[in-house]
């Protein structure tokens, strides 16, 4: 690697496999930090401006249109009325308009003049008005003239069933080695679907200029979003910006590009002015992909000691007809534990239902349920405790291919949480009578596979000595901007105050973006890499090695020398970092791992479950900031209350359509529902194998087994086993 000095040389540095933990040896003392996020103030009061909030000259704004029939063709739209009516300027329909993008999926629907529907309440037109209350009148008043055609909505029913090939296998003789158990369940269970739910609406903002279109957008992972939207639009991707600065939560739903952001760049490039279009909340739940509910058969079989021998997950979920998404049920399940007799089957449903995606945690938020409550039900049938009987059923290596696991703290949180949660004051089922409640305890593990995905950063030591950090990444809510502050002020040895972080524009090099758990470690790897890179330049300029320069406080010493940042010759110096990840260790099973322990009460007359307390540990590597990283885990765990209890998309048994498209009728916990809780981090853990940061994913982690814990302590409090989630009342009574 050259290290000129030239201002405009940019230094590049990859990734070697064996990195050494120099953030360890870093001492800024900024990392790991509970620091607040630097936009918070702006977010609080009101000047950090959301993707609706940016108001161009001479805006128009857009109102989608929903089919009212589930499937079909659009016949006729009667848009002359509306077109008539006072401030509209123009209806459109058809192609691109009509797409509806999946995640990672860019135009794959194909082109057609009148939109063919697929669901109830996909959007089939946009109306475009001087306001928004014109553009609503307007796309009321349409008259749309259908060719229905017969639909199959119930999953259970479906006649068209897809089995990915890639998602079964049969190991071993499993129906054998549950014949020979010394104790075996077969249990089924269910999980309602679910919505993003969101707090932030999708809402674009589109300008051209110059046949260049600039969308202001609410959007997680720009790169991808910016491939969708130009492909969408049929332009090249060096036309399109996407600017999404602040993320009012995406949860999944803003993975990829949604109607509105094709809609209001089609209608702004052809009205050639700017126009807004904003989901109404009801839009949101409908035309957003929601994620699928689940039926899980589970059986397990072990021998008279506990080991397991017989290990079956079975799911059936759903999509539309020739979406390529279905939700991973069993991901977390092929890793967790032993039984050398298994069966994964997954089955996808083709109804016409909205379309499914990505949604918290796709897989082990809804898996983790089915096989957390039956690994219980096990230790129930055996006697043995339940924690006893996961540790016993780990295995040195992986059940499905035999790869050694990275740091694994899966035990470690089981044992230190149970003592932390004061475990040993578990009773039998059904023996605590607190007035009107039954009291119980729950207990479950928590695991999410880890992620890394190619991230780019640009950083920047400017001449006044302080440092700018440039990617697309996106901060969702999550604490990028704050996490991204502290990796870069550690490396270079500067206060938070000294590094201003610029992301979520598409503009700057090409993160992860925010998903999957992946952002921190991904777009952090590649800023780590860029700081790398820095010091070399600034150890070169002091003529020592890198391992012998000290950045502290915005001054380099190295050998006898000490030095302010900004008194280098040849700043601003610019360097860049790079991870992908095959530069990982590719022969390793990575995962984060934590446990979730629930105190519940159920009211012996109504049923009524009420979550008294909860403490989640999680084992994820190198904090980065823990705060932020807390405040995850409060909120995962909280999306695990919900969907133990009261979360469920509902879909009417005759055409589909979600019922309950709000946040009055759909589910969510509210303070009320959510006790103490909770979330301890382990402070000491690394993995090496995960990135150059030595850190795993923690977002999607803490609702990865939370709400079995729930239901795990149901059945301890009163003895009812309920295997349809969410635990209503009425299930339980
Ligand atoms: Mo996530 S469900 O990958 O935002």
């Amino acid at each position: 690697m050259s290290l000129d000095q030239s201002p405009d040389q940019t230094t590049e540095l990859t990734m070697d496999k064996a990195q050494p933990r120099l953030l360890d040896a870093m001492s800024q003392g900024l990392l790991g930090t509970r620091l607040s996020r630097p936009e918070g103030a702006l977010k609080v009061t009101g000047r950090a401006a959301y993707a609706a909030e940016h108001l161009p000259d001479n805006l128009a704004t857009g109102v989608l249109v929903r089919a009212t029939i589930t499937k079909g063709k659009v016949s006729h739209i009667d848009s002359d009325g509306a077109k008539a009516m006072k401030g509209v300027l123009a209806v459109f329909n058809g192609d691109p308009l009509v797409r509806n993008p999946a995640q990672g999926q860019a135009g794959e629907a194909p082109a057609q003049v009148l939109p063919e529907v697929h669901y109830f309440g996909q959007p089939i037109a946009l109306v475009v008005a001087s306001t928004f209350e014109q553009a609503r009148a307007a796309a009321q008043s349409m008259t749309v003239t259908y060719e229905e055609e017969d639909a199959e909505v119930e999953p259970a029913t479906a006649s068209t069933v897809d089995k990915p090939k890639k998602s079964q296998s049969d190991t071993g003789d499993l129906e054998g080695a549950l014949r020979d158990a010394a104790t075996a369940i077969d249990v089924t269970y269910a999980t309602a679907p679910h919505t993003s739910a969101a707090m932030e609406p999708h809402a674009s903002v589109a300008e051209w200029k110059d046949g260049r279109l600039t969308l202001h957008g609410s959007y997680q992972m720009l790169k991808h979003n910016l491939a969708e939207l130009a492909d969408a639009l049929d332009m090249s991707e060096d036309n399109v910006r996407i600017l999404a600065p602040y993320v009012g939560g995406g949860f999944g739903s803003k993975l990829g590009i949604a109607p509105e952001a094709v809609a209001a760049a089609h209608a702004a490039r052809e009205l050639k002015r700017p126009v807004r279009v904003v989901m109404g909340r009801d839009q949101v739940f409908q035309m957003t992909l929601r994620r699928s509910e689940t039926t899980q058969r589970i059986r397990l079989g072990c021998d008279a000691s506990g080991r397991m021998t017989a290990l079956a997950h079975e799911d059936r979920v759903s999509n539309l007809p020739g979406e390529a998404f279905s939700e991973p049920v069993a991901q977390g399940t092929h890793f967790l534990y032993g039984g050398e007799n298994r069966r994964f089957t997954h089955e996808v449903a083709r109804i016409h239902r909205p379309g499914t995606g990505s949604v918290r945690a796709p897989g082990e938020a809804v898996g983790m349920i089915a096989l957390e409550c039956a690994m219980d039900e096990l230790a129930e049938a055996t006697g043995i405790d339940p924690i006893e009987l996961r540790v016993m059923n780990m295995r040195e290596t992986t059940p499905a291919d035999g790869l050694p696991y990275s740091e694994r703290g899966l035990e470690r949180c089981l044992r230190e949480g149970a003592a932390r949660f004061g475990w040993d004051g578990r009773r039998p089922a059904a023996q605590r009578l607190d007035g009107d409640w039954w009291i119980g305890m729950g207990v479950a593990s928590a695991v999410r596979t880890n992620q890394m995905e190619e991230s780019v950063a640009r950083v920047t030591l400017q001449s006044d000595g302080t440092a700018l950090v440039e990617t697309d990444m996106t901060d969702i809510g999550t604490g990028s901007y704050a996490i991204l502050t502290q990796i870069a002020g550690e490396m270079l040895g500067l206060p938070a105050k000294k590094v201003r972080v610029r992301i979520g524009d598409s503009d700057l090099p090409k993160s992860s973006g925010s998903g999957g758990s992946f952002g921190a470690q991904s777009c952090g790897s590649a800023v780590f890499l860029a700081c790398k890179g820095l010091r070399e330049w600034i150890a070169d300029k002091l003529d020592v090695s890198p391992a012998d320069l000290t950045l502290r406080d915005g001054v380099a010493t190295g050998g006898n020398v000490q030095m302010s940042l900004a008194d280098f010759a040849g700043l601003p110096q610019t360097s860049e970092g790079h991870v992908k990840p095959g530069d990982t260790a590719d022969d390793f099973a990575i995962a984060g791992y934590g446990a979730h322990f629930a105190e519940v009460g159920v009211h012996a007359d109504t049923g009524e479950v009420r979550v008294r307390r909860m403490l989640g540990i999680f084992s994820i590597g190198r904090v980065l900031n823990r705060l932020t990283a807390e405040s995850q885990c409060h909120g995962a765990m909280i999306w695990g209350i919900g969907s133990a209890l009261t979360e469920e998309l509902m879909h009417d048994p005759r055409d589909g359509r979600i019922v309950n498209h709000n946040l009055a009728e759909y589910h969510v916990p509210v303070h009320l529902d959510v006790p103490q809780l909770d979330a301890i981090l382990l402070e000491d853990t690394r993995d090496d194998q995960a990135n150059p940061i030595q850190a795993k994913g923690i977002g999607e982690l803490g609702i990865s087994g939370a709400a079995a814990s729930i239901g795990n302590a149901v059945f301890n409090a009163c003895g009812v086993r309920v295997r349809d989630f969410p635990m209503t009342p009425d299930k339980i009574i």
